[in-house]
């Protein structure tokens, strides 16, 4: 027998009565509450369920009252890492060679996908209205920061006298948005496919602030300019332990007294381990270019801040590593003293 709701939705131009039935009981089970008309209609544009659910657990309502029914990515009762993070001169090189070969091989034939993996952005589908979602996400991703920043005192004013360096511009999704905001922006990347779209992206936009700088060798790293801010996301989660530590050292190093450093990276993964040599002879190995990821804990991270004489503003749980379980990505935002 129909309910009440099935029978109204019955006269209304909705799809088909399985999808009607998916969007009540998403309702119930996800929202724990039943829908309304104007609801269920609201959300008959989508084809699939798995969008429909994404949609619901993504929602401001659930995750205002039901989130924790997920609880937190992990509890704490997870073992220790066994994370090598400190080799040699040679062993980086080598380290940062197999991170190159991947991104370059990605940017001359993925490039927008190798940074939001999701299949709109594969070149095939990447008409005007994906592209448009794709760079508007840098915009929100950048305001982000700066929301962050102003809501701790800090870039609240005169922005466009600001410098600011972002590492892993990929193809300059949040790059444009930095280079609108501030006076000038050093865009650096290891893949030189991934720097000319940024390039090619950032000055279509009439842009002319923004510098664009590959880099090739680990030490690179040692040579930025002093900045008043600093920006990487979702970059330092793909490079090796030893990587990691090399290059948020050189960031902070680049920072000047007072300025801003904006970074995230996973801090814990339930079964990963790093062992360079074991990990070098892996990549030998492989045939096709991986999405890797990678983890640098949290004490490594707070030690690394406070040899560059910085402190640790907040630390965020974020979503960029997905909130799986036994995972933690976090944000975080230092300042460097004065
Ligand atoms: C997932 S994409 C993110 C791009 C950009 N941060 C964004 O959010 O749109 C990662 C980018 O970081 C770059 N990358 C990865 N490891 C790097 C490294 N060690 N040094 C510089 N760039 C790196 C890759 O080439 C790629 O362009």
């Amino acid at each position: 027998m129909l309910t009440p709701v099935l029978r109204a939705l019955s006269r209304l131009r909705l799809p088909t009565k399985t999808s009607q039935e998916a969007i009540i009981w998403a309702y119930r089970l996800i929202l724990g509450r039943e829908a309304t008309l104007a609801e269920i209609e609201a959300h008959s544009q989508y084809t699939d369920l798995a969008t429909l659910r994404r949609t619901f657990f993504e929602s401001k309502e659930f995750r205002f009252l039901q989130r924790h029914v997920c609880g937190p990515s992990i509890t704490g009762m997870e073992p220790a890492l066994q994370i090598e993070d400190k080799v040699d001169d040679e062993t980086l090189r080598a380290l940062l060679e197999a991170v190159q070969m991947c991104w370059e091989q990605f940017g001359k034939e993925e490039p927008h996908w190798s940074v939001l993996t999701a299949e709109q952005f594969k070149q095939k589908n990447l008409n005007n209205h994906n592209l448009t979602q794709f760079y508007q996400s840098g915009q929100k991703d950048a305001e982000l920061f700066l929301n962050l920043a102003r809501r701790n005192g800090y870039l609240t004013k005169s922005l466009d006298e600001k410098t600011v360096l972002e590492y892993g511009c990929g193809v300059g999704r949040v790059t444009h948005a930095l280079a609108q905001r501030f006076k000038q922006v050093y865009a650096y990347d290891i893949s030189a496919p991934h720097l000319e779209s940024a390039r090619q992206f950032v000055t279509s936009l009439g842009l002319r602030n923004t510098e664009f700088v590959q880099i090739k060798h680990p030490l690179d790293v040692m040579h930025f300019p002093k900045v008043d801010a600093l920006y990487t996301l979702i970059v330092l989660q793909h490079n090796p332990p030893p990587i990691i530590r090399v290059i948020l050292s050189g960031l902070l190093d680049a920072l000047v007294p007072g300025g801003l450093a904006f970074f995230q990276l996973q801090t814990y993964s339930e079964g990963y381990s790093f062992i360079a040599r074991d990990y070098l002879r892996s990549v030998q190995r492989r045939r096709e270019p991986q999405i890797e990821m990678h983890v640098l804990p949290q004490a490594s991270v707070f030690e690394i801040v406070s040899a560059h004489n910085c402190q640790v503003l907040e630390v965020l749980d974020d979503p960029y590593t997905g909130y799986r379980a036994g995972t933690l990505s976090n944000t975080f935002l230092v300042r460097k003293r004065s």
